[in-house]
């Protein structure tokens, strides 16, 4: 049966995969979709998943002159009748039966760096509900703009709503200017039809609210809440910061009747709090031994509010950091290790990693993407992913689920929103409900190619898996030249995070791919390394590629130069480039030699941040 399940998913496009169907001969002849809730065969078959499965679960049966749905609740009818939406008619006679592995598979759009309005937040709603997502995490507050009405405090979407410059860079470099004309804000309304648009389509929005980091806005917004009026963080030093935060959330308890609060709690840079008498006394009064300290009495002050309002407290993983508060959950994004730390305690986690689920990365090569944040994570590089990895079996129930998140910074234009999410949330979504055992990479991309094809034909601006470029073909060649397996004495350094091959790396015949990270060794300052040939031999050529990602702080060399030795000691210049494209993303520096040599001398000049490179080819 499992053969036959495998051949037939493809061309029935359900997506997320189900975890099982029986298919039988014949199609049905009935119209009608008879529908039994809470039956008791069922429920007693349901009986052993864990709760938030059974709540899910459903059975449809199609015979010739039948089509029945089976579920224990409303949310289990419903994603009965999403399967059915992705069946053709008239249905296959069969049985389905399925239940999802997670409770929470997530979304997150960042409506703070880019502001998207109503319409498009529930047009996103339609298509993610569609692949049986059940959670949209709405990221409404960073630096970049307040996106939620506040009563309480209109100064917040008055002062802090719009800005200057519609594009990051202008942002970034013209640092927090407000009173501009570009962005906007969800309206109490606005959020009350989203949070009601969702229900309908079992679908939870977890607001987020950031605190204390990422709070520029705020702190600029409403007088007497940071260190000082120009801080990027909130003081948790003063009591007036705890009452904006509460009623701020009162009033987002009222909007978002959600379970879990979001409160960010992540990069805060803290740079104030050791100089601020107000923190400063915090620290004393409270026996605060450090600023992660302070930060946890802030995240358990605001989690005491929130479980006394009877909701659950959520944070990225940095609220680890200090002593985690006794209830909450962690949202891991700095890799697992903090999801599964957490686990480890016996709290409730969430998986995000940045390397799988940050849908901000290019999805293809990025010489022909948009501008994209961070590096490189095509579709496949996220449905291989799975959140259980490294968690005990007996810990597993405090894996809540999974989550994609698209932040925003390099992404204006709301069509680009959705080119970045399909299909790859699919992915997301596929492993948040499908069994393990149903992980089939060419099966899923089938189903994730027709259902954005299906999304472009209702008007919406997709990625096309038809087109997808793939990684970058110099990765899976292994280059053949003179230096391979050259002796290489490092003057400066690789960084200790990106070591790639350490000290072959760059004499190994293997390149990076579209990606920092892999085969790229990085350098937090200039490039100094000599190779040894290890015997005088004719040289005619050296050249090394270095990558740019301005978004990462990685960028060109300023300069390249590169000298040649019969001795090792006395070195002639054969080359002084100066930086030759610093626009381009993959570029080779390289120059014809022509001579005997046994030592290679190559130097690279930092422009700013970071240097990367992947082999010192010697020709
Ligand atoms: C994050 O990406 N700063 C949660
Ligand atoms: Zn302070």
């Amino acid at each position: 049966m499992k053969v036959i399940i495998t051949l037939l998913l493809a061309a029935l496009g359900i997506l997320p995969a189900p975890v099982s169907y029986e298919m039988a001969d014949g199609v049905t002849r009935a119209t009608e979709v008879e529908v039994v809730e809470g039956k008791r065969a069922f429920s007693k078959w349901s009986a052993s998943l864990p709760a938030f499965a059974r709540k899910e679960a459903y059975r449809i049966t199609v015979t010739p002159k039948r089509i029945r749905i089976e579920a224990n609740t409303p949310e289990g009818v419903y994603r009965a009748r999403t399967t059915l939406t992705q069946l053709e008619q008239p249905y296959h006679c069969g049985v389905i039966i399925d239940y999802p592995r997670f409770a929470w598979r997530g979304a997150m759009l960042d409506i703070s760096r880019h502001f998207r309005d109503k319409d498009f937040i529930l047009r996103q709603i339609d298509a993610l509900s569609e692949v049986k997502l059940n959670v949209l995490h709405l990221h409404l507050t960073d630096a970049a703009g307040w996106r939620m009405e506040i009563k309480s405090h209109p100064e917040l979407t008055e002062k802090a709503a719009w800005r200057v410059g519609d594009t990051w860079k202008e942002w970034g470099e013209q640092g927090s200017r407000y009173e501009g004309s570009y962005g906007g804000f969800l309206s109490q309304a606005d959020a009350r039809e989203i949070v009601a648009y969702a229900a309908e389509r079992h679908m939870t929005v977890i607001p987020e609210v950031e605190m204390p980091g990422h709070s520029r806005e705020t702190v600029y917004a409403v007088p007497g809440v940071g260190c000082t009026p120009d801080s990027d963080d909130l003081c948790p030093g003063k009591e007036s910061t705890f009452t904006l935060l509460e009623e701020i959330l009162d009033e987002v308890m009222d909007l978002f009747p959600s379970e879990y609060i979001h409160i960010g709690g992540d990069e805060a840079g803290k740079r104030d709090w050791s100089e601020c008498p107000d923190c400063r006394r915090r620290m004393q009064e409270e026996g605060l031994a450090n600023v992660d300290e302070l930060q946890s009495y802030l995240v358990r002050r605001i989690e005491r509010y929130l479980n006394a309002h009877g909701r659950k407290l959520i944070g990225w993983d940095e609220i680890l950091e200090g002593g985690l508060s006794p209830n909450a959950t962690v949202m891991s994004w700095r890799g697992t290790d903090g999801g599964l730390q957490a686990i480890r305690e016996g709290h409730d986690a969430i998986m995000t990693p940045g390397n799988r689920c940050y849908l901000d990365k290019a999805q293809d090569a990025p010489v022909l993407e948009p501008e994209a944040f961070g590096g490189y994570l095509p579709l496949d590089s996220v449905y291989v992913y799975d959140p259980a990895a490294g968690i005990p079996a007996d810990a597993l129930e405090h894996l809540l689920g999974v989550q994609g998140n698209l932040w925003h910074e390099m992404i204006p234009e709301p069509s680009h929103t959705e080119y970045m999410l399909y299909p790859r949330i699919f992915a997301i979504a596929e492993i948040g409900w499908s069994p393990l055992s149903a992980k089939d990479p060419e099966d899923f991309r089938e189903r994730a190619a027709a259902l954005a094809a299906g999304l472009r034909e209702r008007g919406y601006h997709t990625f096309k898996l038809e087109e997808e470029v793939g990684e970058r073909p110099e990765r899976n060649v292994v280059l053949e030249h003179l230096g391979i397996g050259a002796g290489v004495t490092y003057a400066t350094p690789w960084h200790k995070s990106y070591p790639a091959g350490r000290a072959s790396a760059l004499v190994d015949g293997l390149q990076g791919g579209w990606s920092f990270g892999g085969n790229w060794q990085g350098f937090l300052s200039d490039v100094d390394v000599t190779l040894d040939l290890g015997a005088v031999r004719p040289v005619h050529y050296v050249t090394a590629t270095f990558l740019a990602h301005p978004s990462a702080g990685i960028y060109q060399p300023a300069r390249v130069r590169i000298d040649i030795s019969t001795d090792g000691e006395h070195f002639t210049t054969v080359s002084d480039l100066l930086g030759q494209n610093p626009d381009g993303l993959y570029v080779p520096y390289g120059a014809p030699v022509g001579r005997d040599a046994r030592y290679i001398r190559y130097r690279a000049t930092r422009t700013r941040e970071w240097l990367f490179t992947d082999e010192i080819q010697v020709y």
